[in-house]
């Protein structure tokens, strides 16, 4: 499998596309493992990891790809429902490995003339979708991941209210404050961290029963931290947050952000997806109201990983606010217009290119089936959701959800006449781990499980359905039967 010649690659990457098409990556029948699980102690004794000075021969190559897809995770399976993410989409996956080969990056027209008019596209559409001007009354960035997308949110809100940060730093300026309901994402923890904010700083705001923000908690907490002689500047709303998919009321919580001059971020990593569908982008009502959005569309929708948009109102915002002007790369003397070099909105130097998987995926399809798309994975929610409604033994987290993830519990017919001790429970948390730990050493089904803090509660499954692979009513139905074999097999003593 030598490499060196244009043979060599072509004849690297068929072997590499027949192993995969051997180890049913792709394969959407579901009667493939979704994971073969080994421990990491025995998994490294397993795969001949080690780096040598002397070159490894093809055989040993091939074996090694062999092992890494095999004992690799089958997103693309029909019962993964572990993360937000799942499988890819065909032609995003060509898109992902035609920016591969052509290995370059993001930062100016000069190495990615074709890419950055193709990531020019995507936001120009995205802020449509969005409901937010045209560029250059708005603009955006493509970053790696919706934690630096939510970073980026609070960069631009702080610039915003005090741009002498950004030469200056924070000493000489009262506290800053950010606001942030308890179910949203850990990323504006990190985010206040890694901007010298301070985790301190960021008020949690309570949620109601179905894990929305409260507006009247949100005005409560700003009047405190005001009361505190902290300088209240970004307030963090949710569209899909993480565990229960809620939306926080974007509308209510516009008007408060408008009435005390705040920044409006909308976290939409999750949920944002539901925009392209005329059904469902009502769920993101207020959204046109909020000063920047993050959105990764290698959630719900299936592009490849990593697929995030950062989106700001304001011209120049965002290169104003990150604008370094290293002049080996931004020469403002080059012979083409040099307002297309994007580099200097972005934190990054190099920048990867994400927009390829995306724009083919969406070239290819047309915005219709990517509608379309979500409506089946809404639609399969709602399926899922009916049959485990008073289904025997399956006990819902919350009575109907608003995004694509559904959370519960399953209680074994020997606990189901029980009284519903705080015992009973803890005993429901550790079987709930059990059904889990069953699943994935049988690899017939992978889903998460999660306790949540902010409303005290323990371990029960959420189920995400996501648009790749395509959902369906029978994949659904895998899913109940499967929880039901693992839980029956349980041996209940041991608990
Ligand atoms: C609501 C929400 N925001 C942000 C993120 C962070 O996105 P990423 O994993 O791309 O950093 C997540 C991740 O799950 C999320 O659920």
């Amino acid at each position: 499998m030598a490499a060196s010649s244009v043979e060599g690659i072509s004849q690297l990457l068929s072997k590499i596309l027949k192993i995969l098409e051997e180890e049913h990556v792709f394969d959407r029948s579901g009667e493939q493992p979704v994971v073969r699980f080994v421990h990491p102690e025995d998994l490294r004794k397993t795969m001949p990891l080690s780096l040598n000075e002397e070159p490894a021969c093809d055989e040993e190559i091939e074996t090694a790809i062999r092992q890494i897809v095999r004992y690799s995770v089958k997103t693309s399976s029909p019962h993964f429902h572990n993360q937000l993410y799942a499988g890819v989409d065909e032609y995003g996956l060509a898109g992902s490995w035609l920016t591969d080969a052509l290995n370059t990056s993001q930062y100016t027209y000069e190495v990615a003339p074709v890419f950055t008019l193709i990531e020019r596209e995507l936001i120009e559409k995205t802020l449509a979708l969005v409901g937010y001007p045209r560029i250059p009354q708005a603009d955006g960035v493509m970053s790696p991941g919706g934690s630096i997308s939510n970073m980026y949110g609070m960069v631009l809100a702080r610039y915003k209210l005090l741009p002498e940060v950004k030469r200056k730093g924070l000493s000489g300026y009262p506290p800053l404050a950010c606001f942030t309901s308890e179910s949203s994402h850990y990323s504006i923890m990190k985010g206040a961290h890694w901007l010298g904010i301070g985790t301190d700083y960021v008020h949690k705001i309570k949620t109601d029963a179905f894990g929305r923000m409260e507006p009247s908690d949100l005005k409560r907490a700003i009047a405190e931290a005001k009361g505190q002689g902290r300088v209240p500047f970004y307030v963090n709303a949710t569209c899909g947050t993480t565990v229960l998919g809620a939306f926080d009321p974007l509308l209510d919580i516009a008007a408060i952000c408008q009435d005390e001059g705040l920044w409006l971020h909308v976290d939409a990593c999750y949920g944002g997806t539901l925009l392209l569908s005329d059904k469902y982008r009502h769920q993101l009502r207020g959204i046109e109201l909020s000063n920047s959005v993050s959105w990764n569309p290698h959630k719900m929708l299936g592009v490849p990983l990593q697929c995030s948009f950062f989106l700001v109102k304001g011209e120049n915002a965002l290169h104003k606010a990150n604008y370094a002007g290293a002049q080996y790369l931004f020469q403002q003397d080059k012979f083409y217009n040099v307002t297309w070099d994007t580099g200097d909105k972005s934190v990054q130097c190099g920048r990867k290119v994400d927009a390829m998987k995306f724009w083919l995926m969406w070239k290819a399809r047309g915005t219709t089936a990517l509608a379309r798309s979500v409506d089946q994975a809404m639609f399969c929610k709602d399926y899922f959701l009916k049959r485990i409604t008073n289904r025997a033994g399956f006990r819902l987290v919350l009575s109907d959800y608003e995004c694509t993830s559904i959370c519960f519990w399953y209680i074994p017919p020997g606990m189901r006449e029980q009284r519903e001790t705080q015992e009973w429970w803890n005993k429901l948390y550790k079987i709930t781990s059990k059904i889990k730990e069953r699943m994935i050493l049988e690899g017939t089904l992978m889903i998460g499980y999660t306790p949540l803090q902010a409303k005290n509660i323990g371990n029960f499954f959420r189920m995400v359905i996501n648009c790749q692979p395509p959902p369906t009513e029978s994949s659904m139905d895998y899913v109940i039967s499967q929880i039901e074999k693992f839980a029956l097999n349980l041996r209940m003593s041991n608990l």
